[in-house]
């Protein structure tokens, strides 16, 4: 087996010393050669490259070279793999994304409604940045991008490089559910083979099979309504705002038994309700804050401290796995079956062709081969359609330098509706994000 030079862009996220347990952990799927991460924020990727090191020097000794830099010419030239999760603006305007809409009584989230949009138009002028830059530095890398909002992201990568063919977009969620899934059978994740449809955090599951094509799909959803729905990734069962996530599903599929939803689908269906249970002054950028980020970087410190991991628990997660089996389909040309994003072109018969969709593909080394969907019913051609206008308008916006598709896509997004609404929400938000938007071309601000 080939080694492989992996490039990891936002070395100092919170999720990468779970990546890095991951790559030790699968290190027999997707051996490397070297890692090197990449920040623009280097002190930030500092504390985490050098904990990073101490495991790797100690869990992955036959890894020939380690580095992080600042540099970008120095990080992204001779990739072979390059993984993406970057979060332009921070925690901290996550933060705002989450705020300012509830301000107005409308779901606050990181990818969902206004904080999406938000998020969405911070995101593409740095995606489209970094994309050039890699094709110039390492034309023939493998992109795996799960910068969020993956959706949005996806789709102005789609009109700025059609030609790209080694880019893939790809987010963790319908795996993090079936761990549970997994839970629920006692079987292993990888073990399970799903049929999904839909768009990113915006899909459902409509069969969950294992390998031998054993149908688990009703006993999956009994035990959800029966015995309730927990997270059980490590990285999430035990963080309570995860626990209320994956309670609301149990909801999801009382309320429309048809199919099993992704957890995101709560701040389009109970809107109302996802607001009245969030408190401003604690929304969940804070509680990463507070949380994940405290104990990332606790962890971090005392590896660093003792220069050893003798004293720390580390663990490995869905995420990194996720990232790396796909990874390694690609480059060994396994023909795995995961969830990822493409471009529709009739995988779902009812959608337009340049939608980017969320399905089970095949994964090889020519790229993802989706599998036909086929027709979807009214319902979840009704709700995808509606977001898919949405997520098509925000793109527009960032390319158009358009405020008024702005505020049309945030009236289309089933967590806004009301136009005066979006147009509070917008002014706010263009406001709170003026050093990382494009100039929106704001003609009539003021309501007759
Ligand atoms: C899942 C989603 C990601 C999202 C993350 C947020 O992993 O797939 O797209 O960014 O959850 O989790 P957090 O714990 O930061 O709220
Ligand atoms: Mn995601």
């Amino acid at each position: 087996m080939k080694k492989q030079n992996l490039v990891v862009v936002g070395g100092g996220s919170t999720y990468t010393i779970g990546m890095i347990m991951s790559l030790i952990a699968e290190k027999e799927q997707f051996p490397l050669k070297s890692i090197t991460f990449y920040d623009t924020d280097a002190a930030r990727q500092e504390r985490i490259a050098k904990a990073s090191e101490i495991i790797l020097r100690e869990k992955y000794p036959e890894l020939e070279s380690f580095s992080y830099t600042t540099d970008k010419a120095e990080a992204l030239t001779n990739a072979d793999f390059v993984f993406v999760q970057i979060r332009t603006g921070g925690l901290a305007m996550r933060e705002k994304d989450e705020q300012i809409p509830l301000k107005y009584d409308s779901v606050g989230q990181e990818t969902c409604g206004p904080g999406g949009m938000a998020y969405g138009l911070r995101s593409i002028g740095d995606m489209i940045e970094l994309v050039n830059d890699l094709r110039s530095f390492s034309p023939e890398a493998w992109i795996l991008n799960y910068t969020n909002p993956a959706a949005i992201v996806a789709e102005a990568l789609r009109r700025e490089f059609p030609d790209d063919k080694k880019l893939l977009n790809i987010c963790d969620m319908p795996a993090a559910i079936m761990v549970s899934y997994a839970g629920i059978l006692g079987k292993e994740v990888f073990d399970l083979v799903p049929e999904y449809f839909g768009l990113n955090h915006f899909g459902w599951f409509t069969k969950i099979y294992d390998k031998e094509g054993n149908d688990h799909t009703d006993t999956i959803k009994r035990a959800i309504t029966e015995d309730g729905f927990i997270p059980e990734d490590a990285e999430i069962a035990n963080d309570p705002s995860w626990i209320k996530t994956f309670k609301q599903v149990e909801r999801m599929v009382t309320d429309f038994p048809e199919y099993l939803p992704n957890t995101y689908l709560q701040y389009y269906l109970y809107p109302s309700e996802m607001v009245t249970k969030e408190d401003p002054e604690n929304t969940r950028a804070r509680q990463v804050i507070n949380g994940r980020q405290q104990r990332v970087h606790d962890l971090a410190d005392q590896i660093i401290a003792d220069d050893s991991t003798a004293n720390v628990e580390l663990e490995v997660d869905i995420h990194g796995r996720y990232m790396i089996r796909v990874a390694a389909s690609m480059a060994y040309n396994n023909g795995d079956i995961f969830i990822v994003m493409v471009e529709n072109n009739g995988t779902i018969a009812s959608l337009p062709d340049d939608a980017m969709v969320e399905v089970p593909a095949m994964i090889t080394n020519r790229g993802p081969k989706p599998f036909t969907v086929g027709h979807i019913s009214t319902f979840y051609k009704g709700l995808i359609e509606g977001q898919l206008a949405y997520e098509k308008l925000v793109v527009d916006a960032y390319f158009e330098n358009s405020y008024e598709k702005a505020l049309q896509a945030l009236t289309l997004n089933r967590t806004v509706v009301d136009a005066p609404v979006a147009r509070q929400i917008l002014d706010d938000l263009i406001e709170a994000n003026k050093d990382y938007w494009p100039d929106l071309y704001h003609q009539s601000k003021k309501l007759v």
